[in-house]
């Protein structure tokens, strides 16, 4: 079984002075957290700031999105090789507001997804169903698409290395989280999906989050999902004792699965 990962997802919340107090108390209140991994992923400002705060924590940190080309005249784009000099370890590729509201497309998510691989950053890739879809049956079908847009191209030893993200749409920032058996259905499906395409030992090491309004309330059950591999968490990373309510119910949950 692969690491629990769970991941803070900050979106475009905080002011430098509140991230820097959550970041700081996260350093101090996750020392020696065992058996999780976690991460963070400020705004594009701020992550030079955190990374030198979390340096050497062994908290993650992730930045939002990247561009898809290394270097160029791209105005008010950031590229993967300046986040990677600035230490950050993940990135955070495909999120639904960016494809929704900013119009990225699977190729363009490739590309991207390509490119952090080339630059040895880890990729947090997401997708999942826009409320429609799921209404008219068509959940499993978008979630292929992006699945196999997404991974094209990838060597096998990259996929091994993977994060995914299902994230439905309607689930996120809603207060509306997936039920844990309506999670569980599409990452087993994603699952076998990776499976047929690289077969069984790298599906089995790809961790498979999920994410859409997760809270310390709904965090038990659906890590108790034998798919669900750890979370990534919008609104409730953005206060520290949520967060850190959620990973230590995740180092709970490795002490007694239920
Ligand atoms: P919420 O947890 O706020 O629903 O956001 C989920 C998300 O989009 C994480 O990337």
């Amino acid at each position: 079984m692969p690491r629990p990962f769970i991941v803070g997802n900050w979106k475009m919340n905080l002011s430098l002075q509140e991230a820097r107090i959550l970041a700081t108390a996260l350093r101090k209140r996750l020392v020696g957290v065992e058996g999780v991994d976690v991460g963070v992923c400020p705004a594009f400002v701020f992550l030079m700031e955190i990374c030198s705060i979390l340096k050497g924590s062994g908290i993650f940190v992730g930045a939002q999105n990247m561009h898809w080309e290394r270097k160029g005249a791209f105005t008010g784009e950031v590229s993967g090789e300046m986040l990677k000099e600035i230490g950050c370890t993940h990135v955070i590729l495909g999120h639904s507001e960016r494809r929704h509201v900013f119009g990225e497309i699977d190729q363009v998510i490739n590309a991207k997804l390509r490119l952090a691989f080339a630059l040895g950053l880890r990729p947090i890739f997401c997708l999942g169903e826009k409320p429609e879809e799921r209404e008219s049956g068509r959940t499993f079908q978008v979630v292929d698409r992006q699945l196999k847009a997404g991974l094209e191209g990838l060597e096998i030893e990259e996929v091994s290395l993977l994060t995914i993200a299902y994230e439905p749409v309607w689930a996120i920032g809603t207060g509306k989280n997936a039920t844990p058996a309506q999670a569980e259905e599409v990452h087993s499906y994603i699952r076998g999906l990776l499976k047929k395409a690289y077969g069984e030992e790298v599906s089995s090491q790809v961790r498979i989050q999920y994410g859409g309004s997760v809270t310390p309330q709904n965090t038990a059950e659906l890590l108790a999902q034998p798919e669900i591999n750890g979370l990534l968490v919008g609104g409730a990373s953005l206060k520290e004792e949520t967060f850190l309510k959620i990973v230590s119910m995740a180092m709970e949950q490795l002490r007694s699965p239920i």
